[in-house]
């Protein structure tokens, strides 16, 4: 396995995507759990030191233990890493001078021969772009190490001490911004031994020997969405503790056309899952009436959410740990960056509060992985290519997707109306283009002609986006024949609309949902 020592950088898990890219084992530990004892334990055949947000000039600023240095391994140090390795083999690192931050280019230093991990760079255009950042800089080189590549405000941007294979980068080669970044990486993974082997089926078994190991012979629920997410956690969590697993799918009433149905169906006859079906639509619907502002709406409906899984949840004797499909955009996220508190855009909602309220233990099998992993993981697992390539669906449902007062007419309209559209879009081959697609049913009604008579129904609005991770996105390019021929659909198939408009907002300004 190839170690990464996390010095608490927001980037360290990208170190660990590219790896598994490469099909390369590795795993992260925080920097405070490496110490001499461990790192034999653990018997890594290299070790990536990431970056950090701390400065080495600051005393008590953290290191590595010196041993790591001292065990023959490849090591690859990356910013901070890279600081620290100077530090602490008898370099300089100073701080005070002109901060580097994003886009620079690196060029070879002279002399140097481009080889070993940097075979294959500065190949097209004699320099490479990087991503820095970084207020401290190496002044000094420790002894045994040249430098390989300069930029204008890092001097030792690429350094290596052949002899003893260790590597350090000012920048980082782990982000999309160093396009030749993996390169780097897949030299040094090679140079290092490794194969690249390593399949989502190995991690799938670490995974479930992870979850044996924390949870033991107690008891896990788990609250089921129908998501691609949290239905690839319970299934993981299911091959690793049987029946020690009790899902819990509350029906809010605001899902999607037979949806209920199908996940219901897919866990227990599938996967024989021990699954509560709460249907308490009854319950939100009525706690909903005459709610049109957003932010009221997902409140109460996070607050039901809550109280519902809480009284399906108490009816299972001994349940010590609640598992959720958080995945790792959903961690960064959470976590607080340099410019503050964020502004609250959306209340979005997940079953956050509980874990404190209810005094459950969270397993989170999914935390390291991004959406297009957690897919090839349910892939390994079994699901369905149809389930796993769904689009992601909100918490608050069908809710966000009626503004103003939801009814459950309108809900019934939207229903039928979606399912055409998705139907539309699946038949024209356009559903895995695209990143989510659904309909909202807007609050106002129009007049329109049909045969001959005067309508006077709702309109209704079609939303597809493209996007990577859901924080940006764009609307999809349909033809005009797509969409004149799926408001032709939606209108003669969907009693209660009589005019169809299509939303071709971005996100920024916009967002994906309406609500
Ligand atoms: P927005 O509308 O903020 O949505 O651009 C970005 C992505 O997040 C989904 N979304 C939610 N998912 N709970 C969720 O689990 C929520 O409360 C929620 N609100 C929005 C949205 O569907 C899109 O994929």
């Amino acid at each position: 396995r190839l170690l990464i020592v996390d010095f608490g950088s927001q980037v360290t898990q990208l170190i660990a995507r590219r790896l598994r890219e490469l099909n390369v084992y590795c795993e992260i530990h925080p920097y405070q759990n490496v110490t001499e004892e461990s790192l034999r334990a653990l018997s890594p055949r290299a070790i990536i030191l990431s970056g950090g947000p701390d400065s080495v000039t600051r005393e008590g600023s953290p290191r590595a233990p010196q041993a790591l240095f001292e065990m023959g391994l490849p090591v690859f140090g990356i910013c901070y890493g890279q600081q620290v390795m100077m530090e602490q083999l008898g370099g300089r690192v100073e701080g005070g001078h002109h901060a580097e931050y994003g886009r620079a280019h690196v060029t070879p230093a002279d002399g140097h021969s481009l080889d070993g991990i940097f075979a294959g760079l500065f190949a097209e255009s004699g320099r490479e772009q990087v991503w820095m950042s970084h207020g401290d800089r190496v002044t000094a080189l420790a002894p045994g190490f040249e430098v390989v590549a300069t930029s204008p405000n890092a001097p030792y941007a690429m350094i290596v001490d052949e002899a003893r294979k260790f590597y350090a980068v000012q920048f980082h080669p782990e982000v999309h911004h160093t396009p030749n970044g993996k390169v780097m990486l897949e030299n040094f993974v090679r140079m290092a031994g490794f194969t690249g082997d390593w399949t989502m089926a190995a991690y799938k078994d670490e995974a479930i020997r992870k979850i044996r190991e924390q949870v033991g012979d107690r008891k896990v629920i788990c609250g089921l969405s129908g998501g691609v997410d949290s239905s690839v956690a319970a299934v993981l969590i299911h091959e690793a503790i049987g029946d020690q697993l009790t899902c819990v799918f509350v029906d809010h009433g605001l899902l999607r056309l037979n949806e209920a149905d199908e996940v219901v169906s897919m866990f227990r006859d599938n996967y024989n899952i021990p699954l509560i079906h709460a249907d308490e639509s009854d319950l939100f619907l009525g706690e909903l009436e005459g709610v049109s502002d957003p932010e009221e709406k997902r409140k109460t409906i996070g607050r039901l959410f809550i109280d519902v899984f809480q009284k399906h949840a108490d009816r299972i004797d001994g349940a010590e740990f609640l598992a959720q499909g958080t995945l790792y955009p959903d961690v960064i996220e959470s976590v607080s960056f340099s410019g503050g508190p964020s502004v609250t855009i959306k209340s979005h909602h997940n079953v956050g509060g509980l874990p404190e309220k209810m005094g459950l233990k969270l397993v989170e099998p999914l935390r390291e992985l991004f959406k297009d992993e957690v897919r090839a993981l349910g892939r390994e697992l079994g699901l369905p290519d149809s389930f796993i390539g769904r689009h992601p669906f909100p918490g608050p449902g069908l809710a966000i997707r009626c503004p103003g007062e939801i009814t459950r007419d309108k809900l019934e309209i939207l229903r039928k109306a979606d399912a055409v559209y998705i139907d539309q879009i699946r038949k024209h081959g356009l559903y895995d283009e695209i990143w989510q697609a659904f309909v909202a049913i807007l609050p106002v009604r129009t007049v329109g002609v049909m045969g001959d008579g005067r309508t006077y129904d709702y309109a209704c609005a079609l939303r597809a986006v493209t996007s990577v991770d859901g924080m940006t996105a764009d609307y999809f390019p349909f033809t005009h024949d797509f969409l004149g021929e799926t408001a032709t659909r939606i209108i003669n198939e969907v009693k209660g609309i009589n005019r169809v408009t299509y939303d071709i907002t971005s996100k920024p300004p916009g967002t994906i949902e309406w609500e």
